[in-house]
């Protein structure tokens, strides 16, 4: 059995302590000096006596015990393991670096409380730590220029205007049109820009980044006229649906941190990131920023289109990512769930 450290190890310094995070496995570690020295020196496949040669001040049991730990850690990777696979993937394709990783990875499938949960501990830290304000005025300044104030809401001003996050929702169905506007007023390629020497660049009503379009849509359908309960992934380009999985859903509330307000809906959309796409072209971190900044563009689309079909899209980040991408058959280094939207009819109009 050959060993390595993983190359997802991100080391900071807390005190006077080395803080490892395993950021793919998503653990945290402090490390004595034996385990430090072992993942200093098993940056290349290693067997244990290759190892033990190489550490002649460390007793071998206080090797091999070092080694299990990090092994249990995912720190230190056996050859012949899935996680050597993963951990090759991660090197050959994540390419924005280590702290895009840490972030990205580490802070996945979060402990989510109620909302309610949520408000009373709000309630409790407000008594400590006022909030900072949630606006700023021009106060003082002796610049201001007012603006000129629209009275009436013509289209498009009277659909962002009644625009509202609205979490209960009437058990009732919504049409198989309304969720194909939702698509195609958000994802759809609506035009192409040819280049032959080195890719077409596919066009939408919501920017993106140099073209790359990172963004898939899919939706987990449980109550829509026309449409039968199941998975499907939306081809932007062939504007249809493709069947992922015949058949209801997991409960909507369990794919998206346990919000149980999300079961009564009638579908839930996802917008999954193929971070691939851009790093082909944008090697640096910051295009991370601009993979996500992107699913808000498509996100209020899709919002604005539900309002003025008289539902709501309830935007969600809270996601069970795990559950959801093993529902949607998505996932790995470089794909992976960033929003949804829980579609539904709204109880008050
Ligand atoms: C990026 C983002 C993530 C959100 N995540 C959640 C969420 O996890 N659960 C939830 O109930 N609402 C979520 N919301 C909805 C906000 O709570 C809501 O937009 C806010 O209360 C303002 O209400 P409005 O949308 O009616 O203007 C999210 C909104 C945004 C923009």
């Amino acid at each position: 059995m050959r060993l390595k450290r993983s190359n997802a190890i991100v080391i900071r310094l807390e005190n006077d302590e080395f803080i490892f995070h395993n950021v793919l496995g998503q653990k945290q570690f402090s490390a004595n000096q034996t385990a430090l020295d072992i993942l200093r020196r098993l940056y290349a496949w290693t067997d244990i006596e290759g190892l033990f040669e190489a550490m002649p001040d460390y007793s071998r049991e206080s090797i091999v015990r070092a080694v299990r730990q990090l092994m249990e850690l995912g720190a230190v990777i056996d050859e012949d393991s899935a996680a050597a696979d993963q951990d090759d993937d991660f090197s050959t394709n994540w390419l924005w670096g280590p702290l895009t990783a840490a972030y990205h990875f580490g802070t996945r499938d979060g402990d989510f409380i109620s909302a309610e949960d949520g408000e009373d501990l709000l309630r409790q830290q407000v008594k400590f730590v006022p909030s900072p304000p949630l606006y700023t005025l021009n106060t003082g300044s002796p610049t201001d220029v007012a603006l000129p104030l629209r009275e009436d809401y013509p289209e498009p001003f009277l659909t962002m205007a009644r625009r509202r996050t609205d979490r209960i929702m009437l058990d009732e169905p919504i049409t198989l049109k309304q969720l194909a506007d939702c698509f195609q007023f958000s994802l759809a390629i609506t035009a192409v820009i040819e280049d032959p020497e080195i890719v077409d660049l596919p066009l939408k009503m919501t920017p993106s980044g140099g073209g790359r379009n990172p963004y898939e849509g899919y939706v987990c359908v449980r109550n829509v006229t026309g449409l039968a309960p199941g998975v499907y992934h939306y081809s932007a380009m062939e504007r249809t649906l493709g069947v992922v999985e015949a058949g209801a859903p997991p409960p909507f509330g369990s794919l998206l941190g346990n919000q149980v307000w999300a079961d009564t809906a009638a579908a839930v959309i996802f917008l999954v990131a193929n971070f691939d796409r851009p790093m082909w072209k944008y090697h640096h971190p910051a295009a991370y920023r601009v993979t996500v900044i992107e699913a808000g563009h498509i996100a209020q689309n899709i919002s604005l289109v539900a309002t003025a079909h008289g539902l709501v899209a309830n935007p969600t980040a809270a996601l069970s990512q795990d559950l959801a991408e093993k529902t949607l058959r998505v996932g790995g280094v470089t794909q992976s769930v960033v929003y949804a939207l829980v579609l539904g009819v709204p109880a008050a109009s």
